[in-house]
């Protein structure tokens, strides 16, 4: 079902107490001034993701690999978090069993006031060396020069994120799969459902019985397994549905 306006079971799981999972993907991050990665004018439309984005592209060429996550370290700076990241901190702050699994590596859930959450494609802030395996967080908008050597062995660090071909952390993934599978309520906020593993989360929640809530403009091959689907932006949809909830929010403008 396809509304702009939340159901009254969907009120009543958010007013209740049981365990929340909220999926999100690029399309959070859109009302703060960030491209997601397939819409029109998407990241992905610019550029071709396995020039960037893969570990052989890494080592053919870093200092051009740096200078497209360098750039987007730049923006996410510049950028702040808006009401869709609020809400999502807001539903964590009502104190329930709650968990964000993110694909976004901006940084801004975090900035939101996030903090019971895992970064399934990991971080633009964290970056990793080559050499030593060393990771650490570096918020500098900018690094210089490009590529960035560690400090301890000299080795050329890497960004800290989960590139095509590679493996999603386990842990967090796990963790997020759990959810997936104890969660009364899933929001599914944000994302194409287009990329695995970690689009396969919101189908465990909907066949570990969960509520599964898709929010996004567009409908996705998700889109028919979902138990509801609220077409609108986030930053607009859910602060309205925090609202019907009665749940405060401490920053929704
Ligand atoms: N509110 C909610 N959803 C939105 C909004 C918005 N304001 N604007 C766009 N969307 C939706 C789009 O309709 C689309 O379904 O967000 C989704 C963004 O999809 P993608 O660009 O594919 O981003 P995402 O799903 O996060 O991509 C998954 O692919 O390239 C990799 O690692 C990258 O984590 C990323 C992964």
């Amino acid at each position: 079902m396809t509304s702009i306006v939340p159901s009254a079971r969907l009120v009543g799981l958010l007013q209740g107490r049981g365990p929340v999972l909220v999926l999100t993907g690029a399309g959070v991050s859109q009302e703060s001034g960030i491209a997601t990665f397939r819409d029109a004018s998407g990241i992905w439309e610019g550029i071709d993701p396995m020039q960037v984005a893969t570990p052989r592209a890494f080592a053919a060429d870093p200092e051009f690999v740096w200078r497209f996550y360098d750039a987007r370290r730049a923006q996410a700076a510049t950028v702040e978090p808006n009401p869709a990241h609020h809400a999502v901190a807001a539903i964590e702050a009502t104190g329930r069993t709650f968990l964000l699994a993110t694909q976004n590596v901006d940084g801004l859930h975090e900035r939101a006031g996030s903090r019971s959450l895992v970064r399934l494609h990991g971080s633009l802030w964290r970056l990793r060396c080559t050499r030593c395996g060393d990771e650490h967080e570096d918020l500098r908008p900018k690094l210089a020069p490009l590529p960035p050597h560690c400090a301890a062995c000299g080795g050329m660090l890497r960004p800290g994120v989960v590139w095509f071909e590679e493996p999603l952390p386990m842990i967090e993934f796990a963790r997020a799969e759990r959810a997936a599978r104890e969660a009364e309520l899933v929001f599914v906020v944000g994302t194409s459902s287009l990329v695995y593993p970690a689009a396969s989360l919101q189908t465990v929640g909907v066949s570990s019985g969960g509520y599964v809530v898709e929010i996004n403009p567009v409908r996705t091959p998700f889109s028919d397994d979902a138990s509801e689907h609220l077409s609108g932006p986030a930053g607009v949809v859910l602060p309205a549905l925090l609202k019907a909830a009665g749940i405060p929010m401490d920053r929704a403008a």
